[in-house]
């Protein structure tokens, strides 16, 4: 998650910074009549089809359909996150950034990991220590330990603590980073005779940590508890490293440990991260997405390993990625697998690694007899219900492969595909390419917000109907209730308030029950929770239509006809949406 800013910030940027000259120092513009025009940045062409617009203060290339604002272009040219795109035009334009309280008070708990961090990665070189030979054992290389920033948590109970405290460093932020652990008055380290793996974001700063046992002490890794500036979900291990290789090579590795990202690396396979031992979410999705849309797969070779291969992969999917998953074919994961084969036996195995739709179906038909009728009619009807979600020239290329791998007619198999295709459109959504327009960092819940969060503290099963739209939660507290939310309901199917406010700062716990207090739910809570759904969808709809039409009148403009006609087929389609979704009211 990026710092948030005052939105007079957003404001000033985007009035006082003209797009033009942005745009202008890294792509070579030529005025167009009201506009200008160049060749785009972001997809290889000969013949300039990227328009920028002064006065409507957005580029838009008509060939690959990349569009958006002048903070949008920063983002995307420069691979960077709203944040940092938004730092970085404030410092170029001597803008001042207005950040909360609230941010620089992390800023603070940056500067405490990376303090332990020094410090632990002093344990590991200045002096013989376990950590240091339990690494040198398992095959790395002082180069890469150092790049990596590995450390050693020493067997005492009091180091860090002891360092800390002669820096005059609050134990509250220490407790809170789950540096130290607090009993009958007495503090004590945390990590006690690890191997320290520094968890850095892509900004650089220092968020967490993973501690590996030496041996086979449990747990096997001891990692940062959630806080304030450390939410896995939203990090991948290794990124801040492996971004430009990713870049570079135009796709990553995605792998499931510390200590494969390492052994890849190391190996000469630098573009890769690891998701920190949790199933991949949709927000390290969106954080790969900056550096690539193509990821390979690679986790541990057992069956737990597939089946999380098989999850993310949908995350991916569903995120517009293409995926390819690698099975390991000697040893338990990539890190042995290197360690013993080497990087071109490694990339043999990448070059080997089934598309997305390959891999699934090969999935779903793992426990199946396809030597009995029986088994194939299952498979074949398991095989529609994922072809139905294909473009049909690509379902084609799998009812071909299917036909001659069963011996089943064509023909069967597509009537068996359309057979069933009510749900043709995926998960409700649109066929109809979506824009992402949560850029801009909302500090503030809306009453939006917390009228979806009162109606599943009536009712915590409509938390299920929310996985679908978590887009809806915009805001940075409204989200962090929500991740609490999902977590509590998936563990026990149901949650309290107290629960949550539980897992809240005071600060946000007060400004929660403030902004529930102002919502009352008269009726029914399903019935409020479907209007407010309703209301978003509309809203987003309209967005996307004005989008639209800004869009259509700068193709207008450049008397532009297959785009023309291209927009107002998105355009019509999404006015129809918005007729369905209650109208313009
Ligand atoms: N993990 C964790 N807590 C555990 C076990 C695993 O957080 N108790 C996470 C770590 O991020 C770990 C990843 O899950 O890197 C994958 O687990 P595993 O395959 O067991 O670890 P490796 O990284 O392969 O470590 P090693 O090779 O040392 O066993
Ligand atoms: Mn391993």
């Amino acid at each position: 998650m990026g710092l948030s800013f005052n939105n007079s910030t957003i404001d000033d940027l985007k009035s006082q910074i003209n797009i033009v000259d942005v745009v202008g120092r890294v792509v070579a513009l030529k005025r167009a009549g009201a506009n200008y025009k160049g060749v785009c940045p972001f997809h290889n062409e000969k013949t300039p089809s990227f328009v920028v617009s002064e006065q409507k203060q957005i580029f838009t290339c008509f060939g690959c359909g990349a569009s958006g604002n002048v903070i949008k272009f920063t983002q995307q040219y420069y691979n960077l996150d709203f944040t940092e795109a938004v730092e970085k035009l404030g410092n170029e334009y001597g803008i001042s950034i207005k950040r909360s309280n609230f941010d620089e008070n992390r800023e603070k708990y940056y500067e405490v990991n990376k303090e332990a961090a020094r410090f632990f990665y002093r344990a590991f070189t200045e002096q013989k220590n376990a950590g240091y030979t339990y690494m040198k054992n398992r095959g790395l290389d002082d180069a890469i330990l150092k790049k990596f920033g590995i450390g050693y948590a020493d067997e005492k109970w009091d180091s860090l603590y002891n360092h800390f405290k002669a820096k005059g460093v609050d134990e509250k932020i220490l407790l809170e980073l789950g540096l130290i652990s607090e009993s009958k008055g007495k503090y004590y380290d945390k990590f006690r005779n690890r191997v320290m793996f520094p968890i850095i974001n892509t900004s650089g700063k220092v968020i967490g940590f993973g501690g590996r046992a030496i041996g086979d002490d449990n747990p096997k890794y001891l990692n940062s508890p959630e806080n304030k500036v450390f939410q896995k979900k939203n990090n991948l291990y290794a990124l801040n490293i492996s971004k430009q290789d990713i870049g570079k090579e135009g796709y990553a590795i995605l792998v499931e440990g510390y200590m494969d990202a390492i052994s890849l690396y190391q190996g000469g396979v630098r573009n890769v991260a690891a998701s920190l031992g949790t199933a991949l979410t949709e927000n390290q999705t969106r954080l790969l997405k900056r550096y690539t849309k193509n990821v390979v797969l690679s986790y541990d070779a057992d069956g737990a390993g597939q089946n999380a291969a098989m999850r993310g992969s949908e995350i991916l999917i569903k995120d517009d990625c293409k995926v390819k998953v690698l099975h390991v074919t000697d040893g338990k994961d990539p890190d042995e697998f290197i360690k013993k084969n080497g990087r071109e036996a490694f990339l043999k195995l990448i070059d080997g690694a089934l598309p997305y739709i390959d891999y699934k179906l090969r999935y779903i038909r793992r426990d199946m007899d396809l030597s009995s009728d029986d088994g194939k009619i299952d498979y074949i009807k398991a095989a529609a219900a994922v072809l139905r979600d294909l473009s049909p020239v690509e379902a084609d290329v799998y009812i071909k492969k299917l036909s001659k791998e069963l011996h089943i007619a064509e023909g069967a198999i597509k009537m068996e595909i359309l057979g069933n295709n009510s749900n043709s459109s995926r998960n409700g959504q649109p066929a109809v390419p979506q824009r992402n327009h949560r850029e801009e960092v909302q500090e503030e819940m809306s009453s939006l917000e917390a009228s979806i969060i009162k109606s599943l503290m009536v009712n915590p099963g409509l938390t299920e109907k929310l996985l679908d739209y978590s887009e809806i939660m915009a805001s940075t507290p409204a989200r962090k209730v929500m991740d609490i939310l999902f977590e509590l309901y998936g563990l026990n199917g149901d949650f309290h308030m107290n629960q949550l406010t539980d897992r809240l700062d005071p600060e946000e716990s007060e400004a929660l029950s403030n902004a529930l207090d102002k919502i009352v739910i008269a009726g029914n809570e399903e019935q409020v929770f479907s209007e407010c759904i309703n209301t978003w969808q509309r809203k987003r709809l309209l967005q996307q239509e004005q989008d639209l039409i800004t869009r259509l009148s700068l193709a207008d403009e450049e008397n532009n006809p297959d785009s023309i006609n291209q927009l107002t087929l998105e355009l019509m389609e999404i006015q129809k949406q918005i007729n369905s979704h209650g109208g313009r009211k």
